[in-house]
């Protein structure tokens, strides 16, 4: 039996078949059950020991050139069928398929990206800390023990287990400061914890349960008697508020009390709907507070592993909703978590 003739007439079949159907029997035929090139492969058994690895190779050659002649034939048809099916549409399909609705950027996500690129470019880096904290990390390490009448004004989401739901992210201040100083801590540290934080609040048009902080720590060390100062704060913060808020402003700070910082502030804006003429919303004071920020207490470095005797440095802890709601106009902090799609799609996202 000569080989390459079967392999020649097998060839020819397949070339003579005109459409997939035509192809399809071509290939029952010699890949079917006692498909002929099947059969040729397998002959090898019947004969003598010596020739069987000469007609092996042989017949494998031959089986897969076949194969790639199948395949090769099918692909054409497929292509063939692909071309007539479009030709015979009265659509073109080159037009962009139909515009679905994309949904948007919730007006916290888009403040806080751009508060996130703004810091970043300052050379900030981004925390996280979790949500379920422990007592240590959320009030002891931030100076306010077990004891603290601080602890009053934070109601506090405590879990079974003696955690708690964060009530703020400045827990994420010590952990950052611990992290770094295991890690050989070099100096300066910048970094910013946008996040989740709860606290047990009656939900009225300021309050809500869960609200959005981002903090933000520097910390460096002392040159001379040269550390992070309060001005080091202000411009910080000034530059960040200006462009957050579109607009050049004012600031001032007021003393205010918070455990973890010494000296601490309210920093306090010009209203922005009255220009600082006084208005309702600012309460005819012509600032409104926007943030609370100060000193990192000595306590807290030295938790962090720091002598507060070489590193000194600054926090601030925005109060996310209330910068949007001032860059928005909006008024009734229950719209953020309300779920009401007419009031979040008002916030498209900006193409930058
Ligand atoms: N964590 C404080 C709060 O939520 C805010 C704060 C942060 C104050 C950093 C000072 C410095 O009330």
């Amino acid at each position: 039996m000569d080989m390459n003739a079967l392999r020649d007439g097998w060839l020819r079949a397949i070339a003579a078949a005109s459409d997939d159907k035509a192809l399809a029997e071509v290939e029952a035929r010699l890949f079917g059950g006692k498909g002929e090139v099947l059969e040729l492969v397998r002959s090898v058994t019947a004969l003598p020991k010596e020739e069987r690895p000469a007609f092996g190779k042989a017949a494998n050659g031959v089986k897969q050139e076949v194969e790639q002649a199948l395949t090769a034939a099918r692909d054409r048809f497929v292509a063939a069928t692909t071309a007539k099916e479009l030709q015979a549409t009265d659509f073109d399909p080159t037009e962009p398929g139909p515009r679905l609705p994309r949904g948007t950027l919730h007006p916290i996500t888009i403040v806080q990206n751009e508060l996130v690129d703004l810091f970043t470019s300052l050379g900030f880096q981004w925390q996280d800390g979790p949500e379920v904290e422990s007592e240590y990390f959320n009030f002891d390490a931030l100076n306010i023990p077990g004891d603290h009448p601080a602890r009053e004004s934070q109601d506090t989401f405590w879990l079974t287990d003696k955690n708690l739901l964060r009530t703020h992210t400045s827990p994420v201040q010590v952990r950052t400061l611990q992290r770094a100083t295991k890690n050989g801590f070099q100096p300066p540290l910048k970094v910013i914890v946008p996040g989740r934080c709860f606290r047990s609040e009656t939900v009225d048009k300021s309050h809500e349960h869960t609200f959005y902080q981002m903090e933000g720590l520097v910390v460096d060390r002392v040159h001379g008697d040269q550390g992070v100062s309060t001005a080091n704060l202000i411009h910080t913060m000034k530059t960040c508020l200006r462009v957050i808020l579109e607009r050049d402003l004012q600031v001032r700070l007021r003393p205010g009390f918070f455990p973890f910082v010494e000296p601490g502030f309210e920093l306090d804006v010009n209203c922005p709907f009255c220009s600082g003429k006084g208005c309702s919303v600012c309460k005819q004071s012509g600032w409104i507070e926007v943030l609370p920020c100060g000193m990192v207490h000595p306590n807290v470095l030295r938790q962090g592993g720091l002598d507060p005797e070489e590193y000194t440095g600054f926090a601030f802890g925005m109060g996310l909703q209330r910068v949007v709601m001032l860059r928005y106009g909006i008024d009734d902090i229950r719209q953020f978590m309300g779920g009401n799609t007419r009031f979040l799609q008002q916030f498209p996202e900006v193409s930058r």
